[in-house]
């Protein structure tokens, strides 16, 4: 595996494969790699000729009161991570080579619909932050798969969105969550946990799991109702404090009159100062 620094020998690594017919797969990644990063890597060097893994904590998608200087990096650890889950590439550029005229920027992509509430409404700049960072990593690596997490739901959505609505040539592939044994969503910000939050965080996925037992067993269809079983379930650890609970349409996150077809139930909740997201889906 190569590591590339510069977005110019970036796409110029890219175009080149694809001159010679090479098939080309993009996983984007803020770094601090764990395995549900790695199923994103295996999946694209699987389908893939070219599997190229881009590692940028972009100061754009935190607000300022946020953690972008907190949040954790480990550069060698995250090479040794890419290369034995089959990337080829890693494009880990200093933030001048992203931003080289600084942040803020003149340009920004903002989605409207899927970026607003849920995690728009508590990080109102957060989802432009990330759609204007996946377009310029759209644009450099040019005619490609892009592997993104279903972990992050909403923003999946608003990726999804902006590479139709701006043409890019890139095909969108959503994949599934990865979790810790006990239910807990892999996530770079689980480190942040004390001992106590972290044996606290599995509520998430039994509060959705509760959720979805009342659809899919109970028959449940009515979303406030839903809502109330995945309230009641995160209350029951004193240590979670819920910022929010939907039962949604998977495709543009509505909240429906009554569930039918592809549903999804979205959670967000504080351990202390960490904010976990999670989500799990259901089909009627
Ligand atoms: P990051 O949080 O590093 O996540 C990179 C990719 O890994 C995202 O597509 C995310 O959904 C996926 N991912 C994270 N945890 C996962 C898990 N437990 N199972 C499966 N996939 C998981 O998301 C970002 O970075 C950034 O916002 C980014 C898209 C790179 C733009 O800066």
């Amino acid at each position: 595996m190569r590591v590339i620094d510069t977005v110019a020998a970036f796409r110029k690594e890219l175009d080149a494969g694809r001159a010679r017919g090479r098939t080309v797969g993009l996983v984007p990644t803020m770094g601090y790699l764990h395995d549900g990063h790695g199923s994103l890597i295996r999946r694209a060097a699987g389908e893939r000729d070219v599997t190229a893994v881009t590692l940028f904590v972009n100061p754009l998608q935190f607000a300022a009161t946020e953690d972008l200087s907190t949040y954790p990096r480990d550069l060698e650890r995250d090479v040794a991570i890419a290369s034995a889950a089959g990337a080829d590439l890693l494009f880990a550029p200093p933030v001048e080579q992203m931003y080289p005229d600084g942040v803020p920027i003149r340009t920004t992509v903002s989605v409207a619909g899927p970026s607003a509430g849920y995690e728009g409404a508590s990080r109102p700049t957060h989802f432009a932050g990330v759609a204007t960072v996946v377009a310029k990593l759209f644009a450099v690596a040019g005619d490609c798969r892009a592997y993104f997490g279903e972990k992050d739901f909403q923003q999946l959505a608003v990726i999804r969105r902006m590479a139709r609505d701006l043409s890019f040539p890139v095909h969108v592939v959503g994949c599934p969550t990865v979790r810790e044994p006990d239910g807990l969503a892999m996530s770079s910000r689980n480190v942040h946990l004390s001992p106590a939050h972290r044996a606290a965080a599995p509520v998430l996925h039994r509060a959705l799991t509760a959720g979805r037992d009342a659809i899919a067993r109970h028959g449940e269809r009515d979303p406030a109702a839903v809502v109330a079983v995945v309230t009641a379930a995160v209350a029951a650890e004193p240590l979670a404090e819920l910022d929010y609970a939907a039962a949604v349409r998977a495709d543009d996150l509505s909240v429906p009159a009554t569930l039918s077809g592809e549903v999804r139930l979205l959670i967000a909740a504080r351990f202390g100062s960490v904010r976990l997201i999670d989500n799990v889906g259901v089909i009627l």
